[in-house]
């Protein structure tokens, strides 16, 4: 039997270029090793506002670019998280699990919260979301960025709570993280991800971007002083981000590139770098036009929430039965 690994993208704006390096392209490259769920998480984008209309298209937007970028229906599983009930069942269960104490330690919420003067509730509870998400599919594996491995290890946490307390129900999966392109930097603060998130666009390639925007942000990307094009991750970090980007959208080692460009500026390697993404992305944006141009995704996602409520419907209602839950579950047990 295959193994089997889950993950989820936020439908909280148009992906970016991180979200492509870090895990969409990955996620493409385990449906044929792995049986793959992957979902679009449209609960945990709403921990904070959205705009019904917005959030639509985003979900449209996220779904067809994971197509364009290579997953394909005939060999994964893709749909949209609040299609498929079991999620938030088990995600209040799992807040039930979750200790206060340990959900105010992940490093996210107190990013995300930080001089917000109002936080949502779902804000802070969403680790236990996530980990009911992974934990429905009986996953062995998640591919994320290395953003979200405390969250993954919180859900080994809470997976292996709830066996010790109601009998072995869950699996208890692994984070797996890729070594290089686990974090793409903001284009304009290095030591800050890049993400869709950000106020200023400057700081991230979209899918969505046009060659020409493209070629702009590349060219106002923050460098390091010097002239020379090294990869120096602790002295040049701004650089060294470009090189990772580099590296991944033309499929060639970082000291390939570091070689290459011997004796050049960086004028000339911004263009090249720029022309690189381009390329990268070119084909992805022209299968994501056709996919939101014909439809077809639609179907792709209704066919997606009914396998993925086959599975996780059945692995809840084991979560369920152990906890004393229920009467429908199994009305004898319940006549004293
Ligand atoms: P999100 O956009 O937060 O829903 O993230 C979706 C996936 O993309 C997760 O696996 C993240 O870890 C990954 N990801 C997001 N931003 C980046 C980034 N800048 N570099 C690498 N991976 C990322
Ligand atoms: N929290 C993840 C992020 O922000 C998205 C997510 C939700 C997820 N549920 C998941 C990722 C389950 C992996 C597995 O990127």
């Amino acid at each position: 039997m295959k193994k089997r690994v889950f993950s989820g993208i936020q439908p909280s704006g148009i992906l970016t270029l991180g979200n492509y390096l870090g895990a969409i392209k990955r996620f493409v490259e385990m449906q044929d090793e792995y049986e793959a769920f992957y979902c679009v998480v449209d609960y945990h984008a709403i921990t904070v506002p959205q705009a019904p209309e917005t959030l639509r298209s985003q979900i449209a937007h996220t779904a067809a670019f994971m197509l364009g970028a290579g997953l394909d229906p005939e060999k994964m599983t893709l749909f949209v998280q609040s299609d498929v009930p079991a999620h938030t069942q088990l995600g209040w269960i799992m807040e039930c699990t979750a200790s206060f104490g340990e959900l105010s330690r992940m490093t996210q919420f107190k990013e995300k919260s930080e001089g917000k003067e109002s936080v949502s509730g779902g804000l802070f509870t969403y680790p236990a979301l996530m980990a009911a998400d992974i934990l429905l599919y009986d996953a062995d594996g998640v591919p994320v960025g290395d953003d979200q491995k405390q969250h993954v290890e919180l859900c080994r946490d809470l997976a292996e709570r709830f066996n010790s307390r109601f009998g072995k129900v869950f699996k208890v999966p692994e984070p797996i993280i890729g070594e290089t392109g686990a974090r793409i930097m903001s284009l304009q603060d290095p030591h800050k991800k890049m993400s869709k998130s950000d106020p200023n666009p400057a700081g991230y390639i979209s899918l969505g971007d046009s060659k020409d925007e493209i070629v702009k942000k590349v060219k106002r990307a923050v460098t390091d002083s010097g002239r020379e094009v090294a990869y120096d991750p602790e002295g040049k970090p701004a650089l060294a981000n470009l090189i990772t980007i580099f590296s991944h959208c033309a499929g060639k080692t970082i000291d390939e590139i570091v070689a290459a460009y011997d004796g050049k500026g960086y004028a000339e390697f911004k263009r090249d770098l720029a022309e690189a993404v381009v390329e990268a992305i070119t084909p992805v944006q022209e299968k994501h036009d056709a996919l939101i141009a014909d439809g077809s995704f639609v179907q792709i996602l209704i066919d997606g929430a009914r396998r993925a409520h086959e599975v996780s419907s059945r692995v809840l209602k084991r979560a369920k039965e152990a906890m004393g839950l229920s009467v429908l579950l199994d009305p004898e047990a319940v006549r004293l």
